[in-house]
């Protein structure tokens, strides 16, 4: 399928190169197909060096070479970079944005190009784990979605959405949503220490319950609900029972389904006018 395609990457950073690396390993297409445009001349040596990419500082060159131009700037970087590539991309080119806010209307509006899948990974994909949302424009060709399901397949599991609207839910689940499971180890762990567990250990056994528990999760097609494997572990007047009543009561679950709506709303107002409103140093963890 990705014969004599070449992908291009403009903004080469943290997920275009969990793309790269996915594509290379599944072999989904060869180094040499794969193309990558940014700023740093060190960042193109070390993708070059380490992937066997081309590489090039101008994202304009890059992009008319491309069948699959994928899209991964910053957002506040992103308004300047559409307005540099318009009327440059290929008619037959498919358009690739893992841009968190970035709506279709506006990538194919500046760069007056009409077939656009958008996405929404997170960073587990740097391992092959992550989870994708992704919608495509009308215009987007049947071997076109299935070239987009592929790169995005690179990095974990991917799921089609037909509305764009899910984007930004997605945005605020799974894409901040490792922010909220890594804030909750940590805390556990914090709470392991507190205890008097060497830090390591706690570490070593709140990773492991994490994992331990989602595997436990998802080992049927078809799961238990949620609850259920909650209530095997609480016994009447046990330490689960003693645990659970205190989240309750701290509004636990309330802070997660807020911290989520949250997530949410910010995701919809940086899509409005994402140079307005992302301040210029923000960090990459920032944005999911
Ligand atoms: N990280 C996540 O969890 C996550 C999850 C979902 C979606 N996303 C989305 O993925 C996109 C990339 O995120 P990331 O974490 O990979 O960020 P990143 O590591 O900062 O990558 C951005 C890359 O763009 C380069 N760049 C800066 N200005 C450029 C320009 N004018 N032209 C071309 N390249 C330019 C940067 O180069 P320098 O380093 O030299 O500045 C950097 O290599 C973001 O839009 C984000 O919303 C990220």
């Amino acid at each position: 399928m990705f014969d004599n395609k070449r992908i291009v990457f403009i903004g080469p950073g943290v997920m275009a190169e969990a793309m790269i690396a996915g594509l290379i390993r599944q072999e989904v297409t060869q180094p040499p197909m794969l193309l990558a445009a940014g700023p740093r001349v060190e960042r193109g040596e070390d993708l070059k060096s380490r992937y066997g990419i081309e590489w090039m500082t101008d994202n304009a060159t890059a992009a008319r070479a491309g069948d699959i131009v994928v899209l991964s700037v910053k957002p506040q970087r992103l308004d300047t970079v559409l307005e540099s590539l318009h009327g440059i991309i290929k008619p037959d080119a498919l358009i690739l944005s893992i841009v968190a806010g970035a709506s279709i209307a506006k990538i194919s509006g500046i760069l007056d190009h009409k077939a656009v899948i958008r996405a929404m990974p997170n960073t587990p994909a740097q391992i092959g784990e992550g989870i994708t949302v992704w919608t495509a424009a009308p215009e987007v060709s049947e071997v076109q979605r299935e070239m987009g399901q592929q790169i995005l397949a690179a990095l974990g599991q991917e799921i089609f959405m037909e509305e764009e609207t899910y984007l930004n839910m997605a945005t605020a689940l799974s894409g901040t949503g490792p922010a909220y499971v890594f804030l909750f180890m940590e805390a556990m762990v914090d709470a392991g220490v507190h205890l008097g567990f060497p830090r390591r250990v706690a570490e070593q056994l709140v990773a492991q319950t994490v994992r331990g528990s989602v595997d436990y999760y998802t080992r049927d097609t078809d799961p238990l609900h949620l609850a259920r494997l909650r209530n095997q572990v609480t016994s009447p007047g046990g330490t689960s029972a003693a645990a659970l009543y205190y989240l309750e009561k701290a509004g636990f679950r309330t802070a997660i389904s807020r911290a989520v709506w949250a997530a949410y709303e910010r995701s919809r107002e940086l899509g409005k006018d994402a140079r307005a409103h992302w301040p210029e140093n923000v960090s990459q963890q920032d944005d999911g």
